[in-house]
């Protein structure tokens, strides 16, 4: 696989960052090209728990190298921070394993800020929220769009960052103060902030997009890390309660330089049951005491924000679509190991909308919100998977459900995961 595109296939949180490590042997390059610091990815070795945001989850296998591309915004504080955090458990990160993109969009603090401010005031005046994550995403991609952005390579011309940073401001702060009633914002202090963290990243800046094309005629093998999922996609996903990028494996080519003719393999990472974080629409929701139970047993809680993640059943229309959309070769089934000691199972099959069936997830909001689920209940098993490493080893019930997924989303379910655990993956075929 000379160049693969791992797609979360929902709404984030699919478990991508546990599968990557457990493939890490077959890859030489890990490639995040989209989002920002909203993503959290969680790898466990051991007893160790690693949560990246920005860092690509390569980091922790010797001899790979990791990329953030020129399609991520990049919140320098926090990669800073988490990089530090990283050396200090020992792990090596310099310019020999991580590589910045100099054409990657900086989070600015003043999109933090916007960030939570816009939130909060939906919030004051009734309207609905859209949940995000607070890390000053939507904001970085809107100046990257609007051509008032402040790329990383920026950060080599100071007087080049004063000028930016006063244009934005002599914009932003009317708004700060008469909309938000909040201070204005000091461009110097602002541009001292920015250039702070210049020291520190200059070592890692990098044309990475050169880097990539020139690894791949050498033969290396590429991964790209999508972070969110298909419907948190800014095109493709339940708009407006979405994220600001394509989560989707089209993101992977514009997001990294690479030609989307070389990324040959797409794998989509899909959760054994459902989960969503913040506002938005969500079919299979389990609401009340059922919802809580799955909420407790999988640990559904956000790993940038620590809020409980809302918990239903598999949805066979919206992972359908999700395949369709990154044209995925294969699945991985995370955490089916969760739903152990469930007495019955359901999945959603298709939706029924104003009497009639639908089997297609729909663009309009209201109509997602408004369907209603058509479910197909199999029966669910007793005992733990957590040490089982064969599919046959599966109890028949748990094999019955990956098939029937399977033949729902019609695409080959190759790993399944039955653990957080490093080694807690089956392969199939
Ligand atoms: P990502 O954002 O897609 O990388 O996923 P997160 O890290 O946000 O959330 C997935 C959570 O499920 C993490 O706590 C993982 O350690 C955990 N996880 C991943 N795969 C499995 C699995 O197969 N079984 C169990 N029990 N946990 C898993
Ligand atoms: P990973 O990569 C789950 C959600 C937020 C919110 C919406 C917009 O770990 O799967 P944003 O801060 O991006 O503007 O928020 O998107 N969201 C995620 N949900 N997993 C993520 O990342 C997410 N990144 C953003 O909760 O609903
Ligand atoms: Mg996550």
């Amino acid at each position: 696989m000379p160049a693969t595109v791992i797609v979360g296939m929902q709404w984030g949180d699919e478990g991508k960052a546990k599968v990557l490590d457990a493939l890490a042997a077959e890859i030489d390059i890990v490639v995040r090209y989209q989002g920002g610091a909203n993503a959290g990815h969680t790898v466990v070795v051991g007893q160790e728990r690693y949560a990246f945001h920005l860092v690509p989850s390569g980091i922790l296998h010797e001899n790979k190298v990791c990329v953030i591309a020129n399609g991520c915004v990049v919140d320098p504080q926090q990669l800073v921070k988490e990089i530090e955090e990283l050396r200090g458990r020992g792990i090596k990160v310099d310019r020999t394993n991580l590589l910045l993109s100099e054409r990657a969009q900086l989070v600015m603090p003043y999109h933090k800020l916007v960030d939570q401010l816009s939130e909060k005031r939906k919030e004051e005046h009734g309207q609905k929220k859209i949940g995000t994550t607070g890390r000053g995403i939507g904001p970085a991609y809107v100046d990257k769009v609007a051509r008032a952005g402040i790329r990383v390579v920026d950060l080599l011309r100071p007087d080049f960052v004063k000028l930016r940073v006063q244009q934005r401001l002599s914009e932003l702060n009317p708004l700060l103060t008469a909309v938000y009633k909040e201070k204005e914002l000091d461009a110097d202090t602002v541009t001292r902030e920015i250039l702070s963290y210049a020291g520190a990243l200059k070592p890692l800046m990098a044309d990475t997009a050169a880097y990539l094309n020139k690894a791949l005629a050498d033969g290396k093998r590429l991964l790209f890390e999508g972070a969110q999922g298909t419907l948190l996609d800014v095109d493709h996903g339940t708009y407006p309660y979405v994220t600001s990028s394509n989560s989707t494996a089209g993101g992977a080519a514009t997001g990294s330089g690479v030609s989307p003719r070389k990324i040959e393999t797409a794998l989509g990472i899909v959760k054994a049951y459902t989960t969503r974080v913040g506002a938005g629409p969500f079919p299979t929701e389990m609401h009340g005491d059922a919802g809580e139970a799955l909420r407790q047993k999988g640990g559904e809680f956000g790993v940038t924000t620590g809020r409980p993640r809302r918990c239903g059943w598999f949805d066979a229309v919206c992972v359908r679509y999700a395949a369709e959309v990154s044209g995925v070769d294969a699945l991985a089934l995370t955490k089916i190991d969760v739903l152990t000691g469930e007495k019955e199972l359901k999945i959603c099959t298709g939706y029924k909308l104003n009497g009639e069936t639908i089997d297609r997830f729909p663009a309009d909001l209201h109509a997602v919100e408004h369907v209603e689920p058509v479910y197909a209940t199999v029966p669910g098993w007793e005992e733990s998977l957590a040490d089982i490493r064969a599919f046959e080893d599966l109890p028949p019930a748990a094999q019955a459900y990956v098939l029937q997924i399977e033949g729902l989303v019609g695409t080959p379910i190759r790993y399944i995961g039955v653990g957080k655990a490093r080694d807690a993956l089956i392969r199939r075929g």
